[in-house]
């Protein structure tokens, strides 16, 4: 049987956020917006920036409005942040956040650990950073995580995952990112998940975030693909999660995606060569080789 994939994927490069809030040791506001610069030099026209959350819960946030001041934007970029409330709303607009993220969870006990507060409260909470970035015109995106597992919870169902991802639209967010947190998923489970969303949302306003804890991304991606979705999150070097910490692991490796991609003809405007550089960069940064396959194969240290 032929499948049919999508002719060009937009890659959404969350290292510098999703990746770096997760390290252990505190990498330097330079090294970020090194890492930033890079990034964008690669090619990737969306990369989440930075977080405006509570810097008790995420110390390693805590410099993004440095990081935005920093960075050397290219005009075809957009440089993007996540806002858990209206007050890190108006921190990312001052920084000079392009676009800002929302999140909920499909998993009621995730999101009482992850923002100490139930999934509805959470998207109540919501309501004036919708208003307010309309106001503004600032795009929204929302992301539902936990989509194919909840550390507290086990299995999630997909209906609640559709419910979640339907308010979001409804609330005003353009797109909504679908997030593997845990990284359990596999295929048929995808495939079932993405069904339950598809009847209330279209796969243009969808983007695939998965985990690869279990090393099942890649393979939940192409059932992404095969059912229209052409907005994938990744992030450099596999970053997030630490490695001596149980179960917890990175995102998807923005070079794995890339490889896999390229392979498949499918066109992102991303330089392999480029994004290895930026791999080479955070992975001594860190002091950790990449955990990507593709980094390793091609040599990054
Ligand atoms: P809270 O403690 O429930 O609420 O935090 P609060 O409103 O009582 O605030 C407590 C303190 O935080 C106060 O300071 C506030 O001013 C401050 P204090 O009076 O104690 O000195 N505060 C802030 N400071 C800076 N920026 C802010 C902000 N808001 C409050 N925006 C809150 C609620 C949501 C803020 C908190 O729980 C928090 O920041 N959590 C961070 C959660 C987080 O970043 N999680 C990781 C991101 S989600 C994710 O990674 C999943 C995703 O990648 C998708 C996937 O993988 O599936 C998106
Ligand atoms: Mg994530």
């Amino acid at each position: 049987m032929s499948k049919s994939y999508p002719d060009k994927v937009s890659i959404v490069e969350v290292g510098p956020r999703d990746g770096l809030q997760n390290e252990k040791a505190q990498v330097s506001t330079a090294h970020k917006i090194a890492l930033v610069n890079l990034l964008a030099e690669a090619g990737l026209k969306r990369i989440e920036t930075g977080s405006f959350v509570s810097p008790k819960w995420v110390p390693q946030m805590a410099d993004s409005a440095a990081v935005f001041a920093g960075i050397t934007r290219k005009p075809v970029a957009v440089y993007s942040a996540l806002t858990p409330n209206i007050k890190g709303f108006d921190n990312a607009v001052a920084a000079g956040a392009d676009e800002v993220a929302v999140f909920g969870a499909a998993s009621e006990a995730f999101s009482q650990k992850n923002i100490n507060c139930s999934i509805a409260e959470s998207l109540e909470r919501f309501t004036p950073v919708m208003e307010a970035a309309k106001a503004q015109n600032i795009r929204v995106r929302g992301y539902v995580s936990c989509v194919l597992g909840c550390p507290y919870e086990g299995d999630v169902s997909p209906q609640s995952v559709a419910e979640v991802t339907r308010t979001l639209l409804d609330m005003g967010c353009y797109e909504v990112s679908l997030g593997d947190t845990i990284g359990t998923g596999t295929p048929v489970k995808t495939a079932a998940m993405l069904a339950a969303v598809l009847e209330v949302a279209p796969a243009s306003a969808l983007a695939a975030h998965f985990h690869d804890t279990y090393g099942q991304a890649l393979a939940n991606l192409l059932v992404a693909l095969e059912h229209g979705i052409s907005t994938i999150d990744s992030a450099v070097a596999g970053l997030g999660g630490c490695p001596y910490a149980q179960g917890a692991s990175g995102n998807v490796a923005t070079e794995d995606v890339l490889y896999m991609l390229n392979g498949m003809g499918i066109d992102t405007g991303v330089s392999m060569d480029i994004l290895l550089e930026a791999t080479r960069h955070i992975s001594g940064v860190i002091q950790r080789p990449p955990v990507s396959k593709v980094a390793v194969a091609m040599g990054v240290k």
